[in-house]
């Protein structure tokens, strides 16, 4: 929308220039309609409430006192209720319908944090316009998505929505899905989502506080949501948590200052789900009608389920409280975007033809591929995968056929009968003999260990299907242990003793912490719940017809004790060695030295299992030749980087090349790394490809110790490489 604004506003100031005053007819329109509206008409605007039939609520939509409402997804309620707001009432605006729809709507995708493993834009693009269509030919026209919140703690459930730890990879993923839902053919506005620093919750626990300084927002969190915002993002949500004590839905200088201000946001901003009334029980507001005020004076917009808004805006404007300027600000934006959906021309939906939407092959073929790409090979041992086409599998394990769990969580309007498990799939490939061994993740039963030991020994390879339940991740469900529930770990190493080839599938939520399963396979492919399609996603992975190559978007700690942990963290002033002496290898009575004397634990060493950005492929990826068309650099320039991919091994292969860049002193201290640009590269079996990186220095800004957002010059390395752990440092020089 912004862009399409921007060439209205530009086109007033040219007709103004010669002469004319055309106002951007959009604008006009608001301008009409908010003159007629009453002050109660104008709140009815800004009230959003949960309701899940038209009759409920049809007398309030009469009196425009609803603008949206959220988990009505029937097409002949939603047409009901518009009916009664557009043409039952004084001015016929009519009704948002909105939802959560996270990773598809009917044609479920794989977990947001999996799309991120594919480090594809493009495809993760066309995964959003997905989801659009089919949620749009149901009637709803805006969705609580792209979740944009940085993690980098595994114990918090709701990374599984978002795009992990990296700000550079969450900021293309943000854009990808911000692009795929409004530019689709009738467009889903979408909503960013949870302004701001939800991830950074203390402990991993959902809901907690944080405590992220300014400049940490606007260096780590703060730059996904300003990149959506410019792109046009129509709408974003204020999150839960307390940010240094002041809850985000009543942070004014959050929302009016900077989203507002500073970035000229001219969407609409919402609430979390009554987060405007949970500021009572944050001891931030007196009563909810303090609450009403505290969030509509910070600049949100609408009130999801607080009715606060709806209740009290009224009396706050009558005692001065709460200007009805602002309240006019709300409303303009709130119809700004009704007719960028083009809401007023045309309110309905298909009742009848819309199912023809949902489940096109074209769609399933989105959601195939994007599993595909997120599936991330943690290890080969001797290259057991891929394996040989016909060969006798033994498949176990909870998740081999379970419809359900594989849709993983947020999959609101998800249909498990559509769900394509890796069973069937896996049985036009190969001789597959099945015992499921455990019915479901949690479960302790292994009476049925013995027929897998037994059934091992006359299969070639034995392929396990663990992980977590769809209910194990995702909002309020976060864990101190998070790692193979019941006996799925007994189970790996049961088929492990058997001595055949042990390959591990895992469908989960988030970076379980997983070494001691690693060590009892030879190989693992590492899926966030793939969705619809990851059944045969899984079988051409398993038999080579497609080489993995996902990257994890989150490290992958050796101990939950670790967390947080990330790439790209400050270097401290005693960073690890190496060679720390680990608790095991101390001796009795050892003397009392600071032993090592650097950042670590004694007990788990200091580096994670995987980085992040790792992941093999069938291939075998070499980098060399990494050099700089200059290697001094005014602010102006752009720094060119060019490489050769070579693919040594024996198949065709495509890597995620990654470029890292660490500013090495400045007014405040960098991380170590930071991805600035990654792309994908297809390179067949003994071939190399020569391949170029370019980065404006501009993209090297940062927020300072004076908080201006400057390049500073100085020393920088660089790395091109396919992790965040790998490459050789190269130098070059900003001045
Ligand atoms: C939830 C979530 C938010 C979601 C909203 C509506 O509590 O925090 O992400 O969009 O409520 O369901």
């Amino acid at each position: 929308m912004k862009s399409y604004r921007i060439a209205l506003v530009l086109l007033a100031a040219a007709l103004t220039a010669v002469g004319c005053t055309q106002k951007d007819p959009t604008e006009k329109k608001i301008d009409e309609l908010l003159s007629k509206m009453t002050l109660r008409e104008k709140i009815g605007q800004m009230n959003q409430i949960s309701v899940n039939d038209a009759e409920s609520c049809a007398e309030s939509a009469r009196k425009g006192e609803i603008g949206s409402v959220l988990n009505l997804v029937d097409p002949v309620q939603i047409n009901k209720l518009q009916k009664a707001a557009v043409e039952e009432s004084r001015l016929g605006i009519p009704i948002l319908v909105s939802r959560d729809v996270i990773h598809g709507f009917k044609t479920v995708l794989p977990l947001p944090i999996g799309q991120a493993a594919t480090f594809d834009p493009a495809l993760i693009e066309k995964g959003a316009r997905v989801a659009a269509d089919e949620a749009t030919a149901c009637g709803v026209r805006w969705t609580f998505s792209p979740m944009l919140d940085i993690a980098r703690d595994i114990r918090w459930g709701r990374l599984a929505e978002g795009y992990g730890e990296d700000p550079y990879l969450d900021t293309q993923m943000g854009l990808a899905t911000v692009r795929g839902y409004q530019e689709a053919t009738t467009p889903l506005a979408a909503c960013i989502k949870h302004f701001v620093g939800y991830g950074a919750t203390e402990g991993g626990r959902d809901y907690n506080s944080t405590t992220i300084t300014e400049r940490q927002l606007r260096n780590i969190y703060f730059p996904a949501f300003k990149a959506s915002a410019d792109e046009g993002a129509m709408t974003l949500m204020t999150s839960f948590n307390a940010n240094d004590g002041i809850p985000s839905t009543g942070n004014k200088w959050l929302v009016d200052d900077v989203l507002k201000g500073e970035w000229n946001f001219d969407g609409f901003v919402v609430t979390d789900w009554n987060s405007a009334g949970e500021m009572v029980t944050h001891g931030y507001a007196t009563d909810l009608k303090d609450a009403a005020r505290l969030a509509a004076d910070a600049g949100v917009d609408m009130d999801m389920m607080s009715y606060g808004f709806i209740t009290y805006i009224e009396n706050l404007v009558a005692e001065k409280k709460l200007s009805e300027a602002r309240i006019d600000d709300a409303v303009r934006r709130i119809l700004r975007v009704k007719f960028s959906l083009g809401l007023f021309d045309n309110p309905y939906v298909d009742e009848h033809g819309w199912e023809k939407a949902l489940y096109t092959s074209e769609n399933l073929a989105v959601a195939q591929q994007t599993a595909e790409e997120s599936a991330i090979l943690l290890k080969n041992e001797d290259d057991v995968l891929p394996l040989k086409a016909g060969s006798r599998i033994l498949v176990t394990g909870p998740l081999a056929d379970s419809p359900y769990e594989q849709l993983g969580t947020w999959a609101f309007d998800g249909d498990s009968t559509h769900t394509v498990t890796p069973l069937p799939a896996l049985r036009e490939k190969f001789s597959v003999t099945y015992i499921p061994s455990l019915e479901y993740c949690r479960d302790e039963n292994t009476s049925s260990f013995g027929r897998v030991r037994a059934a091992a020994a006359s299969a070639d390879a034995v392929v396990v299907f663990v992980g977590e339940e769809a209910i194990m991740s995702g909002e309020a469900h976060c864990l101190v242990d998070p790692s193979l529930k019941g006996a799925q770990s007994e189970l790996i190493a049961t088929a492990h003793a058997s001595g055949k080839p042990v390959v591990v599938v895992v469908m989960a939520g988030r970076p379980l912490i997983i070494g001691k399963d690693l060590e009892n396979c030879d190989a693992m492919l590492y899926m966030f719940h793939p969705g619809t399609m990851g059944g045969p996603a899984i079988a051409r992975l398993l038999d080579g017809e497609v080489s993995p190559s996902g990257k994890t978007p989150m490290t992958f700690p050796e101990a939950v004790g670790q967390t947080p942990i990330y790439y790209n963290h400050e270097n401290t002033g005693r960073p690890n060695t190496g060679t720390e002496t680990l608790l095991s290898d101390l001796p009795r009575a050892a003397g009392q030295t600071s032993n090592g004397c650097t950042s670590y634990y004694l007990d788990a060493g200091y580096g994670p299992l995987f980085p992040f950005g790792y992941g093999l492929s069938y291939g075998k990826f070499e980098y060399s030749n990494v050099s700089v068309e200059k290697n001094s650099l005014g602010m102006a320039d752009t720094l060119k980087v060019s490489y050769t991919l070579t693919n040594v091994g024996k198949h065709d292969a495509t890597e995620v090349a990654q470029l890292y860049v660490r500013d090495m002193v400045g007014s405040v201290v960098h991380p170590v790394r930071e991805l600035k640009r990654f792309e994908r590269i297809s390179v067949g079996a003994g071939e190399s490809v020569e391949c170029s990186f370019s980065l404006p220095v501009s993209e090297l800004a940062f927020w300072n110790a004076d908080m201006d957002y400057v390049v500073e010059p100085g020393e920088f390395q660089l790395w091109v490489s396919g992790d965040s752990a790998s490459g050789t440092p190269l130098p070059f020089s900003i001045r």
